[in-house]
């Protein structure tokens, strides 16, 4: 063994392993999950002290080529989708090969330092130079020790509304992205829209490569290219490898399309991404009161059997000049947004960041014996706690080596004369971790 994780919770809830364990890692892989102190002493062990050991969290859907450009050359100041939409346009031509390397790895960095292991970035690929595309596919190379970056085609200005739209995002897949992306709403009309998704779809039969597209994200209900895209997903046979991100206009469909929707979704094994963070802000700016909350429907969705996963979408940038790469606190938005917060429903949201957006992206993503070694230990004992605390990632290992760790904050509260250290969590009379402990 290489490496082992002593005392590390995996399944705090069940499953097939209630207690804490230890974990023996060899040659990049779990090589055995045992009852703790049955595993030989190695050199290099960590102890894990009861704590949540996961699998790596997954971003999405992010926009590596925009994070922390935020203020440049204007801040968005109204908060609005289009205004996030037309200060880009002005960021985009300063764009260089250097300056997207640069950001997006500082992005990346905070999000591993998080427990992140997987991201997949949008790119916007509307520009006749692809220079944001030219420098990602260059670091998602050199990041490869670090997380697995899978880069979408993105074009955020349209595909039939931009010039040589069609084109550029032939040259994006030529080049060596992964994933094709859309953005069918957008388009100056309806039938422009249907034919973006057709086009897409044609180019996946060409390329063999996933869709992962953004759709319907607006207030409007009668955006409804979702079933457009399902429709295409069945007829072609591409079940499991089609994803939309957004589908903010589910919120406003009423509730008989809705459901229907839902049946042609399901069929179609299509995978629905929220965008919390940025969707409570950049919805609903067209209502006075009530004011719609513009995710899309994940509690009906996931009820339904349909995948749905979280996104973090904006770090810093012209739509959102919030954020700091964590999943978790994106995680945290949905649940509140999605009114998830009955006991069960914490668990089942924490693997949409995890599980979830893993089996859309055909990657497996479970602790057990023989899987690669890519876990993250969070300072908390379970997932709901995961969410509630956002809690520091002790250790993020990938492919059995720790690629960043995180000291946990310590805070003491001085009263009556004692130091007492808080810890956040209930007290109990049964002492252990639960209980407030007396600071030195
Ligand atoms: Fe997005």
């Amino acid at each position: 063994m290489d490496l082992v994780v002593r005392n590390a919770r995996l399944h705090p809830t069940g499953g097939t392993h209630p207690e804490p364990v230890d974990i023996g890692i060899e040659d990049g892989r779990i090589g055995a999950i045992r009852e703790r102190g049955q595993l030989p002493l190695v050199e290099t062990e960590l102890d894990a002290e009861g704590s949540l050991l996961s699998p790596p969290l997954v971003d999405p859907h992010v926009h590596m080529d925009a994070v922390l450009t935020v203020g440049e050359p204007r801040y968005n100041e109204s908060g609005t989708l289009i205004e996030g939409i037309l200060t880009w346009a002005e960021r985009k031509p300063s764009l260089t090969h250097d300056d997207v390397k640069r950001r997006a790895l500082e992005a990346i960095r905070w999000e591993v330092a998080q427990g992140t292991g997987m991201i997949r970035s949008h790119v916007d690929v509307c520009d006749p130079n692809l220079v944001a595309l030219k420098a990602l596919l260059e670091l998602r190379e050199e990041v490869r020790d670090i997380v697995e970056l899978k880069l979408i085609a993105f074009p955020q200005d349209g595909i039939l509304s931009f010039p040589d739209g069609k084109e550029l995002m032939r040259e994006a897949m030529r080049l060596g992205c992964d994933i094709i992306g859309g953005i069918p709403h957008y388009e100056w009309t309806r039938d422009d829209g249907v034919e973006e998704v057709h086009f897409i779809f044609d180019l996946a039969k060409e390329t063999g490569a996933q869709i992962d597209l953004h759709c319907d994200e607006t207030d409007d209900e009668q955006s409804r290219f979702l079933e457009v895209v399902a429709a295409r997903a069945i007829r072609d046979g591409m079940q499991g490898r089609v994803v939309a991100g957004h589908t903010s206009a589910m919120a406003s469909y009423n509730d008989n399309y809705a459901f229907k929707l839902i049946q042609i979704l399901k069929r179609a094994g299509v995978t629905i991404v929220a965008n919390p963070l940025d969707n409570i802000v950049l919805q609903g700016r067209f209502d006075t009161y009530p004011k719609r909350r513009g995710m899309t429907r994940v509690k009906e969705l996931d009820a339904a059997g349909i995948n749905v996963a979280c996104g973090h979408d904006s770090i810093m940038d012209p739509w959102y000049p919030l954020g700091r790469g964590s999943m978790l606190d994106a995680l945290s938005m949905l649940v509140h947004v999605g009114q998830m917060t009955g006991r069960a429903e914490l668990f089942r949201a924490y693997e949409m960041v995890t599980t979830n957006p893993a089996r859309a992206a055909e990657t497996p993503w479970a602790i057990e014996e023989g899987a690669p070694a890519n876990f993250a230990v969070f300072d908390c004992t379970d997932e709901a706690e995961a969410i509630r605390l956002r809690p520091a990632a002790r250790w993020v290992v990938r492919a059995g080596r720790v690629v960043a760790e995180t000291e946990p904050a310590r805070s003491v509260v001085h009263h009556g004369g004692a130091s007492d250290e808080v810890t956040f969590v209930k007290p109990t009379s049964e002492g252990g971790r639960n209980q407030q402990r007396a600071a030195t």
